[in-house]
């Protein structure tokens, strides 16, 4: 890069948790807040799905295209020098045939600018992620509460509670890594959960919702900085209320204008003086 910026790659990402250092992850949809989120030197920026419900007002992240997640991909790719660019593979953009898979990743690497993509499941989807590992696309796989599987879960509710379900999630986990996979998402899931598959798996784990014991931790960023207006889930911090700040910001430019304060008199010569004074 001309500007001496060099970009996060998958290898940094490995070496992380070799070294024991966290994996700072959040998701980003437009390329101002790509600007912000680089100079606040946050690791990993993911295009999530989750764009259905905080940037398009869906319930669910179920309604979300993929041209909706490369358009959003593209515009973070702009405004990105450093951060790892992941995005997400919508509901029935991997699920259909492997050929399809390999086809909508591709445009998300090839057009979005994306360096990897993310897609949920575990057994079902080795052989898609084989497929984009052998085409060169790097996949960060996610697990545990799997958004895009809301109506089969009955719901977003915590999993793999019971040790059966942990014991599938960790085979799981571990065939994601054997099938090529360079990082795992772990959502909403047991702290013990979360640390026994971290402990087993040589690629990091990125967790929300999942513990402290994780390689990383990533958040929504809407609901981080305060802007999600409903209610959120409960393992989230908010380090700001941005939403609050906007709304009181508004409110201030709302009055000023009504009461014609904004925009403020300027102390020159009126056009009308100067016409006069050419009479
Ligand atoms: O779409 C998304 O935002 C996600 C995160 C919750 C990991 O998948």
């Amino acid at each position: 890069m001309s500007d001496g910026v060099r970009p996060i790659r998958v290898r940094d990402l490995l070496e992380k948790k070799r070294r024991g250092e966290r994996i700072v992850m959040l998701t980003v949809y437009d390329a101002t807040m790509a600007r912000l989120l680089d100079r606040a030197g946050i690791d990993v920026f993911l295009v999530g799905d989750s764009l259905g419900m905080v940037i398009e007002g869906h319930a669910t992240t179920l309604p979300v295209t993929l041209d909706a997640v490369l358009h959003h991909t593209q515009a973070v790719t702009r405004g990105t020098k450093r951060a790892f660019v992941v995005a997400d593979m919508p509901f029935l953009s991997y699920q259909v045939t492997v050929v399809e898979a390999v086809h909508n990743a591709g445009r998300l690497i090839q057009e979005g600018g994306a360096a990897a993509v993310k897609l949920e499941g575990g057994r079902a989807v080795l052989e898609v992620v084989e497929r984009l590992v052998d085409a060169g696309i790097p996949v960060m796989g996610h697990l545990g509460l799997m958004p895009q599987h809301v109506h089969e879960l009955s719901g977003f509710r915590m999993q793999a509670k019971d040790p059966r379900d942990a014991g599938r999630l960790l085979e799981e986990a571990r065939m994601l890594e054997q099938a090529g996979a360079f990082a795992i998402v772990l959502e909403s899931i047991p702290d013990d959960v979360a640390e026994r598959v971290t402990a087993e798996l040589s690629i990091p784990t990125i967790g929300i919702g999942a513990g402290p014991h994780c390689d990383g931790q990533v958040l929504v960023s809407y609901d981080a900085f305060g802007l999600t207006v409903e209610s959120l889930p409960p393992f989230v911090k908010q380090y700001a209320q941005l939403g609050e700040q906007m709304v009181e910001a508004a409110k201030e430019y709302a009055a000023e204008v009504r009461e014609g304060r904004f925009p403020a008199l300027k102390r020159t010569l009126s056009v009308s003086a100067v016409i006069d004074r050419h009479k």
